[in-house]
């Protein structure tokens, strides 16, 4: 008998893009470009958009580097292409790292005088603003009480006075949008700017942050010429500069190069206990695909469904691209004095469904390793059906009813995603 699987993708209402946002984006666009019409702005600034992709997917030659990101083109591509495409990103973080109840992080809320702190966020390489737009979205419309009630001190610093300066412009044009909802869930934020170049060094005292992000910094940096070991070196200042609670969020792109790069880094701060590896690891050993008799080709990375503007489409079809989903790597990063503990039975989805005749599989990934789990299609019960809605990076738990420690799935065993 043959068996057809019709995976069937449902995307979660959040992660629709807003229309109320992207007007504020053309707007911008228009007025900073000169353009009349939106058609016009696209055709325009799509080839600035090409280069830039070229850029970021390393297909540019590292000679060409300084001149496309010099160029007077680049904040207005970034701003109009890779901002919306990046935005929900650091929502996709916050959901992670708030699936696992051992981790839940208190932000010092609930025990008296800290409940009134401001949460203190520090976002390095901010562009155009693409992660505070993104959190201040994330607060207005998701369900989630962690930041209800809280003031939030955003300080965005980038080496980029235009990137600082769309990003003023678009954070303060969005909270007015937002602000009824904020108000209604008392949240509000204290948004500031800081023009300068991020230096590979720690910082001496100063103010402790509840979350560092760093999103798609790590990789200019490297390309910069600056070592794993450096980087380490770096981390381990930021990590310092993190309250005992707070962590540290880096979000790179999906390619292999980059990935990679990030999986050496982050087993370089393990093993060296800079940092504990909160996500989207489950523990704190070397990254199996990164070991001897690993994968060369494999790298670790995520992928979200959402439903992209019709602008950011257009802009798709102009340059031959597609973006059917948000691909991302990341890596959460706290105070080495925080060590997740999470129970055996807990795995993350590394792969996406391997479909082939009579069974699905999938990579999972735990401190017992990277292992290839299987379900043969006639052993589908009601206890293990969720096998087949597990998607790249969902956390799993897996209970084999045997207590074996095999990767063949029962139809008694227990499977549910967190
Ligand atoms: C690819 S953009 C990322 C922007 C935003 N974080 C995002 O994820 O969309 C990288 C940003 O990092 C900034 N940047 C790179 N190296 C920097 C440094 N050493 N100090 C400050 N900013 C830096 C660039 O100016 C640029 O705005």
């Amino acid at each position: 008998m043959l068996t057809v699987w019709l995976i069937v993708v449902i995307v979660h209402p959040y992660f629709q893009f807003p229309e109320a946002f992207i007007e504020i984006i053309k707007e911008l666009c228009l007025k900073e470009s000169g353009q009349k019409t939106e058609k016009e702005f696209i055709r325009a600034i799509s080839p600035e958009v090409a280069k830039l992709s070229d850029l970021f997917n390393h297909r540019t030659p590292e000679s060409a580097i300084a001149s496309t990101l010099t160029s007077p083109h680049y904040p207005l591509a970034y701003l109009a292409y890779f901002l919306p495409s990046n935005f929900f990103k650091i929502a996709c973080l916050l959901l992670d790292l708030f699936k696992i109840k051992e981790l839940q992080p208190s932000g010092s809320r609930g025990d008296g005088d800290d409940e009134k702190r401001p949460l203190k966020v520090l976002d390095l390489g901010a562009g155009p603003g693409t992660s505070a737009l993104g959190l201040l979205d994330f607060c207005s419309r998701f369900p989630l009480p962690f930041f209800e009630g809280r003031e939030i001190d955003y300080l965005a610093v980038d080496q980029d006075h235009r990137q600082l300066y769309y990003s003023t412009l678009l954070f303060n044009q969005y909270y007015r949008h937002l602000e009824p909802s904020l108000a209604a869930k008392k949240i509000s934020f204290n948004y500031q700017i800081s023009l300068k170049k991020v230096q590979m060094k720690p910082v001496e005292g100063g103010a402790k942050f509840d979350f560092i992000l760093a999103g798609n910094l790590f990789n200019e940096i490297k390309r910069a010429g600056h070592s794993t070991e450096s980087l380490a070196g770096w981390a381990k200042g930021l990590i310092d500069q993190l309250t005992p609670d707070g962590f540290l969020l880096i979000i790179e792109p999906a390619l292999r190069k980059t990935s990679r790069d990030l999986l050496s880094f982050r087993n370089l701060t393990a093993s060296q206990k800079i940092a504990s590896v909160i996500a989207p690891c489950l523990h704190q050993g070397p990254c199996p695909i990164m070991e001897p008799g690993g994968s060369e080709k494999d790298w670790c990375h995520q992928e979200r469904e959402w439903i992209p503007p019709e602008w950011v489409n257009r802009m798709d079809e102009a340059i031959g691209n597609r973006k059917e989903t948000l691909k991302y790597s990341f890596l959460i990063l706290s105070p080495p004095t925080r060590l997740p503990v999470h129970p055996s039975i807990r795995w993350r989805a590394v792969s996406q469904p391997i479909v082939s005749k009579g069974k699905m599989e999938f990579f999972l990934c735990n401190e017992q390793g990277r292992r290839r789990f299987y379900r043969v299609n006639r052993e589908k019960s009601e206890a293990n059906a969720c096998f087949s809605e597990i998607s790249r990076g969902d956390l799993v738990e897996i209970e084999p009813s045997d207590g074996s420690n095999g990767t063949r799935i029962g139809p008694s065993w227990q499977i549910k995603t967190c």
